[in-house]
C-alpha cells in the first residue's frame, strides 16, 4: 500500500516508518521538523535500505498538503503529527488547539478532496482522564484534564462523526499508553529538546550526567511502592501495532478503537531499578511533591487489540530500558 505518514520523522512516526517499509509498504512522509531532525530520514534509510519520499510540510499549510495528495496515489494515512507536551498545552491552549485540530481538519479535507478514506490516528490513554478503574477498557468513560488531551479527544470525536456520516470510511484509533525504548539499531528514539517532561528521557539525561538527579513526583500514591504506576510499551511494539491496524482496516468499514499497551503497570521506582540493573548505571533520585494533574495508576486492558488486531506487545521492560539507553548514550 501507499501510506502517507504525517509526523513521520518524530519518535513514534519514524519507528513506524521502519516497520511499514519492512512490511513492504511504500511510505510517503510529511513533517515540519518541529520536534525532529532531518537526519532521521537518513537513519530510516540506513536501517531499511530504502528512501522514503519526503515533504517538509506543515499541516497548517492546506495547499502544501493537498499537493502531496495530488502527487501520490495514497491508500491510507497514518496521522502522528501534533504537539504533545501536556504542561505547555496548559500555558498555550490556542497553540495546541490550532495546530492539532486545524492541522487534522486540513488533513481530513485533503483526504476528502482526493477520495482517501482510510486513516489510523495516534490517540492516547490521556482520553481516559482520571480512570475510575484499572485495567482500562476501550469503553471506559472519556474525559480530559489538559488541552493536549482535549485535542486528542476532539479528534477522536471528529473521526467518529465522519465514520457515521460516510460508511465508506475505515478508521483506526490507537490509544497509546506510555511509549519508551528505541529502535534496536540505536538510531530512532525519543530525544526531546530542552529539559524532558517524561520519565524515560529524564532518566537518560541523569544517566548521562546532564541532569544531576531524577525528581520522583510523589511516593504517597496508593501503589505498591507509593510512586506512580504506568503501562510502558516499547516503541517498536507500538510501531508494529500500526502495521496491524493498517491491515485490520484494509477490508473493513467503520471506526475502531484499540488500547495499545502491555497490560502491566510499573512504578517510577520499578523503572529506575530496572534501568540501573540492565545498564549498570546508578540513577540518583529524590522524592519531590506530586506533579499536579498526575494520577496514581494507569494501565491498559490490551485484550481487544489482541483479539481484533492480533497485537501483543513482545518486548520487556528490560528491553525498553536497554534500548532507551543504547539510543541516548551517544547523543
Ligand atoms: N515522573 C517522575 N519524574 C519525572 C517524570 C515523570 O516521577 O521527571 C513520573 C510521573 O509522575 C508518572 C510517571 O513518571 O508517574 C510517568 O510520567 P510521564 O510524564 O513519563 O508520562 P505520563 O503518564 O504523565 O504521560 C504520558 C504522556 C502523555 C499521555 C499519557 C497517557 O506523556 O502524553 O502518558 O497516559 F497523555
Amino acid at each position: 500500500m501507499n501510506i502517507f505518514v504525517t509526523g513521520g520523522t518524530g519518535y513514534i512516526g519514524s519507528n513506524t516508518c521502519v516497520k511499514l517499509i519492512e512490511a513492504g509498504h511504500n511510505v510517503i512522509v510529511a513533517d515540519n521538523f518541529y520536534n525532529s531532525m532531518p537526519e532521521v530520514l537518513d537513519q530510516i534509510k540506513i536501517i531499511t535500505g530504502k528512501t522514503v519520499k519526503f515533504y517538509e510540510t506543515d499541516l497548517l499549510d492546506a495547499e502544501g498538503l493537498d499537493k502531496i495528495f495530488e502527487e501520490n496515489e495514497i491508500d491510507c494515512v497514518i496521522h502522528f503529527a501534533g504537539y504533545k507536551a501536556v504542561g505547555e498545552s496548559c500555558q498555550k491552549p490556542l497553540k495546541y488547539y490550532n495546530n492539532n485540530i486545524t492541522g487534522t481538519l486540513n488533513l481530513l479535507f485533503s483526504m476528502r478532496n482526493h477520495n482517501v478514506k482510510k486513516i489510523v490516528f495516534s490517540s492516547s490513554a490521556t482520553v481516559y482522564g482520571n480512570p475510575e478503574t484499572v485495567p482500562i477498557c476501550e469503553d471506559a468513560p472519556l474525559s480530559t484534564t489538559n488541552p493536549y488531551g482535549s485535542t486528542k479527544l476532539f479528534i477522536e470525536n471528529i473521526l467518529k462523526d465522519i465514520s457515521k456520516s460516510d460508511e465508506e470510511f475505515s478508521i483506526s484509533i490507537l490509544r497509546y499508553f506510555n511509549p519508551i525504548g528505541a529502535d534496536k539499531s540505536g538510531y530512532l528514539g525519543d530525544n526531546p529538546v530542552g529539559i524532558p517532561n517524561n520519565l524515560m528521557p529524564y532518566i537518560v539525561k541523569v544517566a548521562k550526567g546532564e541532569l544531576s538527579c531524577l525528581n520522583v513526583f510523589g511516593n504517597d500514591y496508593d501503589t505498591h511502592d507509593g510512586t506512580g504506576v504506568r503501562d510502558y510499551v516499547h516503541v517498536s511494539d507500538l510501531a508494529d501495532a500500526h502495521i496491524k491496524a493498517v491491515e485490520y482496516i484494509a477490508d473493513k468499514k467503520g471506526c475502531f478503537v484499540h488500547n495499545i499497551g502491555t497490560g502491566v503497570g510499573y512504578s517510577v521506582l520499578d523503572i529506575v531499578k530496572t534501568f540501573e540493573k540492565v545498564n549498570n548505571i546508578k540513577i540518583p533520585y529524590k522524592i519531590t511533591p506530586r506533579r499536579p494533574g498526575d494520577i496514581a495508576t494507569c494501565f491498559a486492558n490490551p485484550e481487544k487489540a489482541k483479539k481484533e488486531l492480533s497485537f501483543t506487545a513482545k518486548l520487556s521492560l528490560e528491553d525498553m530500558c536497554r534500548d532507551s539507553w543504547n539510543y541516548a548514550k551517544d547523543k
